[in-house]
């Protein structure tokens, strides 16, 4: 008898190392996370499931999937999964912390580059035959006030690159203990000050109840006029509509967005304004990070469905 074959669906790209390692021990299904009778279908006869962000794992998909032991989310965040109805059903859920947040991090850096310096508009000029060297303000982050809400595995990435730029760091997380920020070189400041004070406003946190819509009209309000802000964590952390209006009158000056509300997300209010960037949830997508995601999460998945000790479960 050969080595017990597990079925394990995936309905998400991942990694092909990943992919290649799970096929060792296991048949693979791929489904299409977004269309919920064929997911529920084919969790019928599951042992585990692999997700990323973008399939909604409910209590509904879970109970489609009586042998279903795992289910595993390719990143880092679980907010797509109903953790408590998958305790409840004593299935194991596993993800990815911190495999992707050099490249969360990054991307963050990159947006922030990106609407200092204009790349957009001076590029799409360019393109275009438009020579408007007059046109374009860009500014340097050398002495401006960075304010980072979230000081976990992401915000630590950003605040340690940008000291490069020798920016001044002040930081917003009830739960990172001040050597930690010390160790950062941010300066530990409650929330509304950050928001006065900040050229930049980042944030660098999961989607809780005290985090949705924590950037919302009124909290726009209490910052610095023309100050940027940038979210590549959660789409619910920031009121798109208050963000949208805010940006339409220039009291934020740009913004970069690289998460939703809904996704995969076909209609925003910040569709179409000229002072923002918007990304695809790509930040946390680096080759890199896809292959270390990819490693740990294929590792644990069969750990687990063999009935050995996982480390982050
Ligand atoms: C995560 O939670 O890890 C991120 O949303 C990135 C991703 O899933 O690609």
């Amino acid at each position: 008898s050969g080595p017990i074959r597990y079925r394990i669906v995936i309905s998400d790209v991942i990694d092909p190392a990943a992919r290649a390692r799970l096929a060792r021990e296991a048949e693979l299904i791929d489904v299409d996370g977004q269309d919920v009778a064929a997911l529920t279908a084919a969790l019928r006869d599951a042992d585990a499931l692999i997700v990323r962000s973008e399939t909604q794992v409910t209590r509904e998909v879970l109970a489609a999937g009586p042998s279903l032991r795992v289910v595993a989310r390719a990143g880092t965040g679980v907010d797509n999964i109903d953790v408590q109805g998958a305790t409840e059903a004593g299935i194991l859920v596993l993800n990815a912390p911190g495999a992707n947040a050099v490249s969360a991090g990054e991307h963050t850096i990159a947006l922030l580059l990106a609407l200092t310096r204009q790349i957009p508009d001076a590029n799409a000029a360019v393109h275009a035959g438009r020579w408007e060297r007059k046109r374009f303000k860009p500014f340097d982050l050398q002495g401006k006030t960075i304010g980072i809400v979230g000081l976990g595995r992401v915000g630590s990435v950003v605040a340690q690159r940008l000291r490069a730029f020798e920016t001044r760091l002040i930081g917003y997380d009830p739960y990172i203990a001040r050597e930690r920020f010390q160790q950062l070189g941010v300066e530990p400041v409650p929330y509304e000050r950050l928001l006065a004070e900040a050229d930049v406003v980042t944030f660098h946190v999961p989607a809780t109840s005290e985090t949705i819509n924590m950037l919302d009209a009124d909290a726009i309000a209490r910052m610095k006029p023309g100050a940027i802000v940038l979210n590549c964590a959660r789409g619910e952390v920031v009121d798109q509509e208050a963000l949208a209006e805010a940006l339409r009158t220039g009291r934020v000056a740009a913004a970069g967005v690289d998460v939703f509300p809904d996704e995969p997300a076909y209609t925003s209010p910040l569709f179409g304004l000229p002072n923002v960037i918007l990304t695809p949830h790509i930040g946390g997508s680096s080759r890199e990070a896809l292959a270390a995601v990819g490693e740990m999460i294929s590792t644990t998945t069969l750990a687990a469905l063999r009935g050995e000790a996982v480390p982050n479960a």
